[in-house]
């Protein structure tokens, strides 16, 4: 891994840019050109070449060829991606879909099985359950209180130990917040590899960000980013991004070629610019969010709270959390007494926090995943992942805590008195 002098936040504003290539421009400028010139043709031969990754071609990225290929808002975004997690390479797609179904499919092949932790973004639970099957490639799911021998056994009773390719680890989960063990999930992998096939590790990272845990150093051969949350941070733009050694970004950015799901230069150049600010902001939302998470834990109006600061010392939980993860971020999820009826009672009662899916964003947002986000997960997978009709999930984002306490305080108030511990 790629150590930088500067700490991330400090290289930001800086990194993969010289501004005497740009008549001293501070900022990298927008490039808004679908094209590039070779300066002959031998040497756009040699860059083809490079960028098919054709036999005999030079090592490292090629120039400048086409922007479905690469641009230079998304090469100095790419370097600039790498920082955080102390990756050899990054690939910046044009959503967080875009950079995990190519990256699925530039890994995986008919006859695969992929081993999938739940509960999972109800796209990727899309993605892996209606889209990678019509190509031949199957998945089972383990869950949060599964040890590693529970899962050997159940991959080899389905008849799957020869056939695992890929793990793909969604921590913390959407929405529940349930933390997977990145090392066991690696330890796995290492014990179905054979001499003709390497397991994989794919860690999807969205949730506590680069700021909250670093996958790439616990074991995961890639992570993965809905860059569209914390990343870029401010709910203006889409995009996602894959991380890990240079030869598999490699193999993933070749897939990205063909299926034209690159960043656009416009997009890349705003994301450049949130990350200038992801240290700050993420900073104030996880204090924001401890503030929130002890107002929800108090209040009889709630029958559960999932927030990674209050994990139950000594459970496996709070085990995997001080092996991995460096903060507690910013996303709470929390059961209210009752069904639907209430938590859309509540959610429609909410003034300031705005009822949308997504998050990471700087306004707060509160969302009922198992009609929202998780609607198409199976009712038996959702109830085994906790994905219940009571469950909110809010993602806190800048405004100040005693505005949003006094906001869910005048959600709370419009729940019938019955519907609390007392
Ligand atoms: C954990 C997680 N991964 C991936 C995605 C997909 O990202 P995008 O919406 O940018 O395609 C989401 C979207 O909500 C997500 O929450």
């Amino acid at each position: 891994m790629k150590k930088s002098y500067y700490s991330p936040a400090s290289a930001m504003m800086s990194h993969a840019y010289d501004a005497q290539t740009e008549k001293g421009a501070v900022k990298p400028p927008l490039h808004l050109s679908s094209t590039y010139c070779f300066p002959n043709a031998e040497t756009g031969k040699a860059w083809f070449e490079q960028a098919y990754g054709l036999e005999g071609a030079a090592e490292g990225s090629p120039g400048l060829i086409y922007s479905r290929l690469n641009h230079p808002n998304l090469e100095i975004l790419e370097q600039r991606l790498c920082l955080w997690d102390g990756a050899e390479a990054a690939a910046a797609f044009a959503s967080g879909m875009a950079a995990i179904s190519a990256s699925l499919l530039a890994l995986l092949k008919p006859g695969d099985v992929v081993l999938y932790s739940s509960p999972i973004y109800g796209g990727t639970h899309h993605f892996l359950k209606e889209i990678l099957p019509l190509w031949g490639v199957e998945s089972m799911p383990f869950y949060p209180e599964d040890d590693k021998d529970s899962i050997c056994h159940r991959l080899v009773d389905q008849g799957f130990s020869a056939k695992l390719a890929l793990i793909y680890i969604e921590s913390p989960a959407n929405p529940t917040n349930d933390l997977f063990d990145l090392s066991m999930a690696s330890e796995l992998a290492k014990a179905f590899s054979t001499t003709q096939k390497e397991v994989k590790v794919l860690v999807d990272n969205t949730y506590l960000g680069p700021y909250g845990c670093k996958p790439l150093q616990h074991g995961a051969d890639l992570v993965l980013y809905s860059a569209t949350k914390y990343l870029s941070g401010h709910s203006d733009m889409l995009a996602g991004a894959c991380l890990g050694n240079a030869q598999m970004i490699g193999k993933i950015k070749a897939m990205r070629t063909f299926l034209g799901s690159m960043l656009s230069p416009f997009n890349a150049w705003l994301l450049s610019r949130s990350l200038e600010t992801y240290e700050v902001r993420m900073q104030r939302q996880i204090q924001t969010a401890e503030t929130v998470a002890e107002y929800l834990e108090a209040h009889p109006a709630v029958k559960k709270l999932h927030y990674l600061g209050n994990l139950e010392e000594g459970s496996q939980q709070a085990a995997i959390f001080h092996k991995q993860c460096e903060n507690a971020g910013a996303m709470l999820a929390f059961e209210l007494y009752g069904g639907e009826a209430e938590a859309f009672r509540f959610l429609n009662s909410l003034k300031l926090v705005k009822l949308a899916v997504s998050l990471g964003g700087t306004e707060s947002l509160a969302e009922h995943p198992a009609s929202m986000t998780h609607i198409e997960v199976p009712q038996s997978e959702k109830d085994a992942a906790g994905i219940t009709d009571n469950l909110i999930r809010l993602s806190v984002g800048l405004e100040h805590p005693e505005d949003l306490i006094r906001d869910l305080e005048n959600a709370f108030a419009h729940l019938p008195i019955s519907t609390s511990a007392n």
